[in-house]
């Protein structure tokens, strides 16, 4: 029989050097180049990580939002992300994407990092292990995943050109484990380099790309750039296989001469698009049949929503609870405050961001549950900033008569290019049919009912120049500029203008908003433009008062806090970890008029709480996905356990950092502290954090009795321990067991305490149950030019959170 790679080298064979060259660039933004007389078609790739886009950002194609990374994370559960990783393969079949981009597992070495709610976790042990489940589920489902960022693009700030400055160990032991256990045990399809340089060398030139990736590893899939991240011909003499986006800027001719000089080897070339077809066949993508493409190409049936809902309860952490929860479904009111509540995050900005075909905020999940009747809104703070869309309900296509508005391109020469009709005002055109690097100008034209008497700010976001009439009136025209200089966030979060216009109740007003585009740069033919309304600025202190007058005429105050879209986002770090606006303010004033207050945490990552022992109960909520309002009230009523458990330590304060500043000096960011981040790095301080690694409640308690297992191994023998656990409380729960290493008398540095290993288990009430914990050789071993393991005794610890104490086992490497 042929074996694959056979018939992968004799096709690769079979094509000339131009029609390999063109291979290895993208044809467009997210395909690669099709070849259609050996049966390749273009293969498609869409972000990723928490849902899959598809190739246009349209709201007339909207996708499953899943919750984000972090909230997958809380759940420490392999089969939720193999579960995960279904739906997303589901949702790929459905849009005919071959490659979704994700999992994203880089470290949260600090809270800083503008991605840190698209990361898994600070340990590499927890990221690496949900991604192999995640993955698992994608590909199985026949989507090839592509894991990202490889490797140490762990920040944004100048993410484009910062070395990161990092040994060996470090490198070896945690970034690179979790893109290990990604190849090694899901065998990843595909590896997207990162931007920036690991010491010395760009990601997509860098020597990591061989090994340990390819050396050590194995890996048999193919490099794909981050977007624009090849600037260089070198990359291609390198392992460096695929140049997204296309087409072609630094590759193409130049290297077809460069082999043709002898500059570059042919069989450097030859190994790239071996790889290339080989993901095409492992994804469908062409009539080559590839052994390890899953034998049915059909993609598994998911209830996207249910499973969003699920999944979203299940990462929530409850980190306090003062007999709070769950509430009584019969309560008799509940003052539900926060920006928040109304305009919920369900996901962070920039390359993550799907549109959802519908979010459910906890606002809109309350009054289901309850009626509105029992629910009294106040938004307490302003913390969402920017232009929020025009509802669709509110808008009339001038044209058609239906809800929405009619967009027309228009040639300089005044020529209409294309129409076309949308339902939301936030709109993004990368590619697709609309003829935007052809145009002069776009014009969205709506007729928008207004609904009360007011003062609105009728208003934009973009980095091109635009105006809006109303009623043929020019209120507003302005160019806005970008803030920095990474045109791809200014992109996705661009910044905003409004005029204010007068209106009352029941007026119509002819609303024509002219946008200019770009006609060259980086920019041509792409534009991301948002009109709508900025929220109107109110006094603080009053906002504040009818929240407060809410909360006291309420049997209890559940206030919604979290970041907004300028706090998490892709293209940037943050500045500070302190909630935006007034909202430590608005908590501390809800909780001193009723002290049954309940504060629900909205954020990607962690957030300082002043407040937090002052207050009832404090559930983390992360970026819990499109079904957000639903989860919560599952949550907050006792339908379904809060089952999270923190993936990363959340701190007092932002000074109790192990690590706070991201920002590169001259260039460059040194790790510094080496194997110490996260939990290793609190454990060596002795630091004060808030909530350590691994904690969360849950609605019941526990015991971690008894921890058995073998007294010795040989160095490469992987362990089985036994953990005894008992569920004390009174309600059937579920736990996560963690069983950490320590090596006290090691003859090396080592984290105090690490994670070696953890398994998940739900318990009856007042029941004992047995828990298998899997410890792998490896994760006693440390890197020294090469995996070795110390001999002598290590000591095991099973407990429930990174800091506490539980039983312990001595086990001997022999
Ligand atoms: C991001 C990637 C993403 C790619 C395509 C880049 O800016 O870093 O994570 O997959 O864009 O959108």
């Amino acid at each position: 029989m042929t074996t694959t790679s056979q018939v992968l080298d004799d096709l690769t064979a079979s094509l000339t050097l131009e029609e390999k060259v063109a291979l290895l660039t993208g044809r467009d933004f997210w395909n690669t180049v099709p070849i259609e007389r050996i049966g390749l078609r273009n293969l498609l790739m869409s972000d990723g990580p928490s849902g899959v886009r598809g190739e246009r950002w349209d709201e007339r194609e909207p996708s499953l939002n899943l919750p984000s990374s972090t909230a997958l994370a809380s759940t420490w559960s392999r089969s939720v992300a193999t579960r995960y990783g279904e739906a997303l393969a589901s949702e790929a079949r459905r849009k005919g994407v071959d490659v979704v981009l994700g999992p994203t597992i880089n470290l949260h070495r600090s809270p800083f990092g503008g991605r840190h709610f698209e990361c898994m976790s600070e340990d590499p042990l927890l990221s690496g292990e949900l991604a192999v489940g995640y993955i698992r589920g994608l590909q199985g489902g026949g989507v090839a995943c592509c894991a990202k960022h490889y490797v140490a693009n762990d920040f944004e700030t100048d993410r484009f050109t910062v070395d990161v400055v990092v040994d060996d160990r470090t490198l070896h032991e945690l970034y690179l484990k979790p893109f290990e256990l990604a190849v090694r045990e899901a065998d990843a399809w595909s590896v997207m380099s990162s931007y920036n340089s690991i010491n010395g060398d760009t990601a997509t030139e860098n020597d990591l790309l061989n090994d340990p990736l390819r050396t050590e590893w194995a890996f048999t899939g193919a490099v794909i750039s981050d977007w624009t991240a090849v600037r260089s011909l070198r990359s291609a003499a390198k392992e460096q296989d695929v140049v997204m986006p296309g087409p072609v800027r630094t590759w193409g001719d130049a290297l077809v001469a460069a082999v043709r000089s002898g500059e570059i080897d042919e069989a450097t070339i030859d190994r790239k698009v071996h790889r290339i077809l080989l993901l095409a066949a492992r994804a469908g993508a062409s009539r080559i049949d590839s052994e390890d493409a899953p034998e049915l190409r059909t993609a598994p049936t998911v209830d996207g929503p249910a499973l969003a809902r699920e999944i979203a309860a299940s990462g929530m952490v409850l980190v306090r609870n003062e007999a709070a929860l769950p509430l009584d479904r019969g309560v008799s009111s509940v003052a539900l405050i926060g920006n928040n509540a109304r305009v919920a995050r369900t996901q962070g900005g920039g390359s993550a961001t799907v549109f959802p075909e519908h979010v459910i905020s906890p606002l809109d999940g309350l009054v289901e549950a309850l009626g509105a009747d029992r629910v009294r809104f106040a938004m307490g703070a302003v913390v969402q900033v920017g232009i929020e869309e025009l509802a669709l309900g509110a808008m009339t296509n001038p044209v058609t008569g239906e809800p929405g508005h009619r967009a027309t391109f228009i040639a300089a020469d005044g020529t209409v290019l294309f129409e076309e009709d949308r339902r939301s005002t936030a709109l993004v055109y990368f590619g697709g049919d609309a003829p935007v690097r052809q145009s002069a100008k776009v014009v969205f034209h709506t007729k928008y009912r207004c609904d009360a008497d007011a003062t609105l700010n009728l208003g934009f976001a973009g980095i091109n120049r635009a105006a809006i009439s109303v009623d043929g009136r020019v209120i507003l025209d302005e160019q806005l500029v970008p803030v920095g200089a990474d045109l791809g966030a200014a992109f996705l979060s661009p910044p905003a203008a409004s005029a204010p216009v007068e209106v009352h109740a029941g007026q119509v007003l002819d609303v024509q908003v002219t946008v200019s585009l770009h006609a060259a740069g980086p920019l041509a033919g792409a534009l991301a433009f948002n009109f709508g309304l900025e929220a109107p600025t109110t006094d603080p202190d009053e906002l504040i008062r009818e929240a407060v007058e809410a909360a006291a005429a309420s049997d209890v105050a559940i206030v919604v806090v979290g970041t907004n879209s300028k706090v998490e986002s892709e293209g940037w770090d943050r500045s500070s970890l302190a909630l935006p606006g007034r909202q430590d303010d608005l908590v501390a004033a809800v909780v001193a008029a009723n002290p049954n207050t309940i504060v629900v945490v909205n954020s990607g990552s962690p957030v300082v709480m002043p407040w937090r022992d002052d207050v009832a109960a404090v559930l983390l909520a992360w970026f819990p996905g499109q079904e957000f309002g639903h989860a919560l009230t599952d949550v907050l009523f006792g339908d379904a356990e809060p089952g999270g458990r923190l993936p990363t330590t959340w701190p007092v304060s932002e000074a109790d950092l192990p690590v706070s500043d991201v920002t590169p000096v001259e260039g460059r960011v040194v790790y510094t502290e080496g194997i110490h981040i996260g939990y290793r790095a609190w454990l060596k301080s002795g630091g004060q954090f808030a909530y350590p690694f691994g904690f969360g409640l849950g609605y019941t308690t526990w015991s971690i009795d008894d921890l058995t297992g073998p007294s010795s191994i040989a160095p490469d023998d992987d362990a089985t321990v036994e953990v005894t656990v008992t569920n004390t409380g009174a309600r059937r729960g579920r736990h996560v067991v963690q069983v950490y290493a320590e090596r006290p008398t090691s003859s090396i540095d080592r984290p105090i305490r690490w994670l070696v290993g953890f398994a998940d288990v739900t318990v009856e009430a007042g029941a004992t149950a047995a828990v298998p914990v899997t410890v792998r050789a490896t994760e006693l071993a440390h890197w020294d030019g090469g995996w070795k393991v110390e001999p002598g005794e290590f000591t095991l610890v099973a407990t429930s959170d990174a800091m506490a104490g539980g039983p312990r086992h001595r086990l001997t490497i022999t």
